[in-house]
């Protein structure tokens, strides 16, 4: 259990902090809000007492005899500000402590992440990128904004993210510390599949895999947070859409096919989590296969799947990144690492993400232990954690590769 401090500024999205803290204390943590004046106009005061468990305070005049401007922030292991307002953005910047949030904020040890949600002109005027940039140069993480719908009927940059994705990125700093979120991906582009695709046998029957896409997700995100552009060709993946991500739908190996060898040319980093079947049906019924009937099959021949890592290997232009993932076994001829160094070698792409999928561990679960392979024959292991902590420590190897193939 952690205690995290939950500041909440005044903007309409304030009613969707309520979420995020139903998220931590699901999660098992110890939360205590920290609203500024301005966000009681949205909720009040007892929806986060009641959900939390615990007091809330917004001024520094409240229980003066245990100094709670000071001890609150002391005392926490993480504060998340969600939403962050311009306003808040800016007094934080300035190192302002005219509330018991900003006097938190100054007595906090502890990582800060900033969720910030506001109007698209208030969110790309230069005054809030320039304390964006302050705050991230001070050692907090500053998420981006998801893109879409605003409070009106207008749309773009500033929209509040999901709370289960603000939940998911939170944890990684809880258990990796701020650094495993720096911004570190800002100006570039990565293209990640995520899912597994689905050969079809008829109209209604598929052949299948039983991932869930979480790990692409995580990837997805994490890349999002650390301020790349981000593509997710997603096969058959049902989770809503990391912020700030666009989203390409596919279903077969051949349809995320089409959709990574177009999208990979404009990128700095290409990311194959997808299983993709390495086989398909020969033939695909044009009506439902039904028992008894003349075309009732004996058997399913099948054919094989083009191999999309190969071809995105082959067409590689000059320092762009290609990773692949490996779900390995060990059997009587060698162990998973022995199995996945041949692997990289013969796809010839830079690191390869090796899974031990021994037992049926992994799939669909929301820890994952990895062995990062590189290239040059370095292993990085990440030991079992969140899957979101496992795609912060992908993108730590990917990132140092990224930026030395882009340097003059
Ligand atoms: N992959 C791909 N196209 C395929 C099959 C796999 O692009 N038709 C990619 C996966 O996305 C993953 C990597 O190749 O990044 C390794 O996939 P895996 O299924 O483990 O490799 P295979 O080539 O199928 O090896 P094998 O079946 O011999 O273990």
């Amino acid at each position: 259990m952690s205690r995290i401090v939950l500041g909440v500024s005044g903007g309409v999205a304030a009613y969707k902090a309520g979420l995020l803290l139903r998220a931590f204390t699901e999660a098992g943590h110890d939360v205590r809000v920290v609203p500024t004046p301005s966000a009681l106009h949205f909720v009040g005061a007892a929806t986060f007492e009641a959900l939390s468990g615990n007091p809330v305070t917004t001024d520094v005049w409240s229980d003066v005899d245990e100094v709670a401007h000071v001890r609150i922030g002391q005392t926490a292991d993480l504060v998340v500000v969600a939403p962050a307002t311009a306003d808040l953005l800016a007094r934080a910047a300035a190192g302002r402590a005219d509330d018991l949030l900003t006097a938190t904020l100054l007595t906090a040890h502890c990582p800060v992440v900033f969720v910030p949600a506001m109007h698209t002109e208030m969110w790309l005027h230069p005054a809030t990128q320039e304390n964006v940039a302050t705050l991230r140069r001070r050692g907090a993480v500053v998420l981006p904004p998801a893109i879409g719908r605003l409070t009106g009927p207008d749309s773009g940059p500033g929209r509040f993210p999901e709370p289960p994705d603000i939940a998911a990125l939170a944890a990684v700093v809880l258990s990796a510390g701020a650094g495993a979120l720096p911004h570190d991906l800002s100006g570039r582009r990565v293209v990640i599949s995520a899912g597994g695709t689905r050969e079809p046998l008829d109209p209604v029957r598929y052949l299948g895999n039983r991932s869930s896409g979480k790990q692409g997700w995580a990837l997805a995100r994490v890349a999002a947070a650390r301020g790349a552009e981000v593509v997710l060709v997603a096969a058959n993946v049902e989770l809503p859409a990391p912020f700030g991500v666009q989203v390409v739908p596919v279903g077969t190996a051949e349809e995320l096919r089409t959709a990574m060898l177009a999208e990979a040319p404009g990128s700095d980093a290409v990311v194959m989590s997808a299983a993709v079947a390495d086989f398909r049906p020969a033939t695909v019924a044009g009506a439902k296969l039904k028992k008894g009937s003349a075309g009732e099959p004996d058997s399913v021949p099948l054919v094989r799947n083009p191999d999309v890592l190969v071809e995105l290997v082959a067409q590689r232009r000059p320092g762009q990144l290609v990773v692949g993932f490996a779900a390995e076994t060990g059997d009587d001829e060698a162990d998973v690492l022995t199995h996945a160094r041949a692997k990289l070698a013969r796809k010839g792409c830079d690191l390869l993400v090796v899974n031990d999928v021994s037992g049926g561990q992994v799939f669909g679960r929301a820890e994952n232990a990895v062995v990062v392979l590189a290239a040059d024959g370095a292993a990085t292991e990440i030991p079992l954690g969140p899957k979101d902590t496992i795609a912060a420590g992908i993108w730590d190897a990917i990132a140092p590769q990224l930026h030395r193939a882009t340097q003059p």
